[in-house]
């Protein structure tokens, strides 16, 4: 008898509950009362999206390691970026008896009949950071505060040409600045709350004529980065600097939503002439953000060449995904902070969003040292063990 976890005991007739708890005990993969199961015998699925970005990689191996230490049987995978591999690997956890599902999807938007069959098994999925969209088999979204992120980026922007504090005052330094905008992939709903978070931010100084977009390129189909990747982003910077700074104008700004991206962009940079540092005279390098705080990327801001990043602690993301898998899986509903922004087109899912934080040069040591997040050692190399 499949039964959906996800209704819980309470929503549930007395009588029925009866009938539940005399079907139940099937071991893994039964999708019947698995409150009653011990935890040894429910497996959960963990589907990552790829393995070219180290943020994934310890997304990946917190929550298996939470999930592990919770006593449940993990299955995780890694899709290597194609929306073909991820749908296949997801139908294998399904067939394998998944219990439970933790999906950070490739493209929010590809997974529709695989989570159909979750749902026709009563498995319950939970959405990890990148919102799965145009469907209403999706249980439950765990993220951080993804237009809040966009918000930073643009302080960021701001406060690396000295045009705001960091708390987004504004200093009276008008420029104008030249920049230029990157997003990030259109098939993942976090882009666009990036970018308007963002554009919210930078708008009224390219309106106000502080800051140019010399390249014109100002929507977001424009500076979007397919997959993120970083060779694409250096590409369009390449290609950016050919066109339109051609005359003898540098770049003093630009908009990356995430590390890699920014590494791509500081490439062409420098293979134009760019940097390394501020003080590098006559092309010093541009004020250029990111997010994840990669390790490589920490280093770049440790030395002079990034300016910033966005710290989102994927630890405490994967306590927030492993919570809310424990929960459905003893027939609970987990806890949610925002059940108003994250509308997947079909109905609006319920969501955990966590806190970030803008790191400078001098936050370093404060933010991510202190917290363990980084060594200090593991900082000064670039590279995290
Ligand atoms: C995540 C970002 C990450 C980006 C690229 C987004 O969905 O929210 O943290 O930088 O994907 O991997």
């Amino acid at each position: 008898m499949a039964v959906n976890k996800k209704l819980g005991l309470t929503a549930l007739g007395a009588s029925l509950a009866l009938t539940l708890a005399a079907c139940g005990g099937e071991g893994a993969g039964s999708n019947t009362n698995t409150a009653d199961a011990d935890p040894s015998d429910l497996s959960i699925g963990v589907s990552m999206p790829t393995e070219t970005s180290e943020r994934w990689i310890a997304d990946g191996e917190n929550v298996e390691s939470q999930l592990e230490e919770a006593g449940y049987t993990v299955d995780l995978q890694f899709a290597g970026d194609d929306i073909p591999t991820q749908a296949q690997q997801i139908d294998q956890m399904i067939v394998e008896g998944a219990d439970a599902l933790i999906v950070a999807a490739i493209d929010g938007t590809a997974l529709s009949s695989q989570l159909q069959a979750a749902a026709d098994q009563g498995i319950p999925v939970i959405s990890y950071d990148r919102l799965i969209r145009e469907t209403e088999n999706v249980d439950f979204y765990v993220s951080f505060d993804n237009f809040r992120v966009g918000e930073a980026q643009g302080t960021a922007l701001l406060t690396g040409l000295g045009v705001t504090d960091e708390e987004g005052n504004p200093t009276g330094v008008t420029g104008p600045f030249n920049i230029e905008l990157f997003a990030g992939s259109l098939d993942d709903n976090n882009a666009g709350f990036f970018f308007d978070g963002a554009m919210s931010v930078i708008q009224p100084y390219i309106d106000n004529g502080t800051l140019v977009v010399k390249s014109g390129q100002t929507s977001i189909e424009q500076a979007a980065t397919l997959r993120w990747s970083q060779e694409t982003a250096q590409r369009r910077m390449e290609d950016l600097l050919t066109s339109s700074y051609n005359d003898g104008s540098v770049v003093n700004g630009v908009l990356s939503p995430y590390d890699g991206i920014s590494r791509g962009i500081i490439t062409a940079l420098q293979n134009a002439g760019y940097g390394p540092t501020q003080d590098a005279q006559p092309r010093p390098m541009p004020a250029i953000t990111g997010q994840d705080a990669e390790i490589a990327s920490v280093k770049l801001i440790a030395d002079g060449v990034q300016d910033s990043t966005i710290f989102k602690d994927t630890r405490l993301l994967a306590e927030q995904a492993v919570a809310a898998a424990t929960a459905y899986l003893e027939e609970e509903e987990p806890e949610a902070n925002d059940t108003e922004t994250y509308d997947n087109g079909v109905k609006v899912v319920p969501a955990y969003l966590l806190p970030v934080e803008t790191v400078y040069q001098d936050d370093i040591e404060s933010v991510l040292i202190e917290s363990e997040y980084y060594t200090a050692e593991e900082v000064a190399a670039g590279q995290s063990d």
